[in-house]
């Protein structure tokens, strides 16, 4: 099946320190979602505040920003064949670990709001942008 479409995958700092990036990666791998590029990277303060520029001024953003950028990252353009955003979003659960859904990663494998394991594009826009932010020079899927 060809990827005709990319989105941008964090297994947080909380991931890697747990040991928790083959778990993450494998389960959108078994869903049928493949890897078009992976790199552990510790996010600087610069890009993670581009990443997060939606939540500059919110009560969280600082401890945001803190933990994002509190050691290395497992950086992934995941692809799949359409909805890739959303079938990813679907996969990680609610963004608060004590309310997510079991059988999510976030509803599985966490417990807090600041340490829950992974970010994932919430829009095609979203993804076009961060896929471009992480991964400058990537072509885009599908064209
Ligand atoms: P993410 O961007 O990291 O994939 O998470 P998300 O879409 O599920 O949630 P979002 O609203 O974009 O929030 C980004 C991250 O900020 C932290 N957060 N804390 N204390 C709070 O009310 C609060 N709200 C959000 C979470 O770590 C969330 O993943
Ligand atoms: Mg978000």
């Amino acid at each position: 099946m060809p990827v005709q479409e990319t989105t941008l995958v964090i297994c947080k700092p909380d991931a890697v320190a747990r040991g928790l990036v083959g778990e993450i990666l494998g389960r959108l791998e078994r869903r049928g979602l493949v890897l078009v590029r992976a790199e552990l990277r510790s996010i600087d303060a610069g890009t993670a505040a581009a990443h997060y520029a939606e939540h500059e001024g919110k009560p969280f953003y600082q401890g945001l920003i803190e933990h994002i950028t509190s050691g290395p990252a497992l950086l992934a353009v995941v692809g799949g064949h359409s909805g890739t955003w959303r079938v990813v979003r679907q996969m990680m659960g609610a963004t608060n670990p004590a309310e997510a859904a079991p059988g999510t990663i976030r509803g599985d494998l966490a417990l807090t709001m600041t340490e829950n394991l992974i970010h994932g594009s919430d829009s095609a826009a979203s993804a076009e942008r961060e896929v471009a932010l992480f991964f400058p020079g990537l072509p885009s899927a599908g064209r």
